[in-house]
């Protein structure tokens, strides 16, 4: 069985004062919980987080990464620029990104490989838009994406990353996969990442994210394939990610 992993992806969100709110509030739920925690901040915030958390339960990451190591990239930011901050993940390929920044899954694999050669733990998302889900193509979306990934890595660091299945209509609208959904998805991603390596299709972590809420999370989480939460809305009231939490 594999470790459960809760992760907040806060995206465009936070201030100094109100990380430190929530920060807080999340260190003083954690007794009891079986589930790992990560918080993925704006790049802006990950000293504070250092400051924050150094020495808790709960890691901490950024929302995305430049392919290269450094140079003449205006704006972005290198997975040894993370690393310096002790980011422990890194999320890659949201389909926010996807869809705002033209990110093809190449680009994607690129970032997960700079991640993984910092030492870093990429969260690869994958996911289908709602046209693509009653089109019946899910499962060639979602595999073409992972495979672009697996393509690019050797079988060492396909076994470091962790996988995230965000079905991009799930996300922000209240309305989640149901869990036999997401299962079904996560069965063939796991079967995936077996036929690359037998390793990776045991121990890599698959998330489910979109609108996965306190009122959801334990019937998502109890899926076989379902190892963990990559959470978004609810990532930004303590009360509500440690009850994700406490769920897993
Ligand atoms: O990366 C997690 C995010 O896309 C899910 O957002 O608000 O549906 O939990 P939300």
């Amino acid at each position: 069985m594999r470790p459960k992993l809760v992760v907040g992806n806060w995206k465009m969100n936070g201030s100094r004062a109100g990380n430190a709110t929530l920060v807080a509030g999340l260190l003083a739920g954690l007794d009891g919980a079986n589930a790992s925690c990560a918080v993925c901040v704006p790049a802006p915030y990950l000293p504070q987080c250092e400051q924050l958390l150094a020495g808790t339960p709960v890691a901490w990451g950024a929302q995305d990464v430049s392919q290269h190591a450094s140079g003449a990239y205006t704006g972005e930011v290198s997975a040894a620029m993370l690393a310096d901050f002790s980011c422990r993940y890194v999320i890659v390929g949201h389909s926010e990104r996807r869809a705002y920044h033209g990110e093809s899954s190449e680009l994607v694999a690129h970032k997960a490989k700079a991640a993984l050669e910092a030492g870093l733990t990429p969260i690869v998302c994958v996911g289908e838009t709602l046209d693509q889900r009653e089109a019946g193509q899910t499962a060639s979306v979602v595999g073409s994406q992972l495979a672009a990934v697996l393509e690019l890595l050797d079988d060492a660091q396909v076994e470091k990353i962790v996988v995230a299945y965000e079905p991009v209509w799930a996300i922000g609208t209240g309305r989640n996969a149901t869990p036999e959904m997401a299962q079904e998805v996560h069965a063939q991603l796991r079967m995936q990442l077996k036929e690359r390596s037998v390793q990776a299709g045991a121990s890599v972590a698959i998330l489910y994210g979109g609108s996965m809420k306190p009122d959801n999370a334990k019937e998502l989480m109890a899926q076989p394939d379902i190892d963990g939460g990559l959470v978004g809305g609810a990532a930004l009231k303590a009360a509500d990610f440690l009850a994700i939490l406490h769920a897993a």
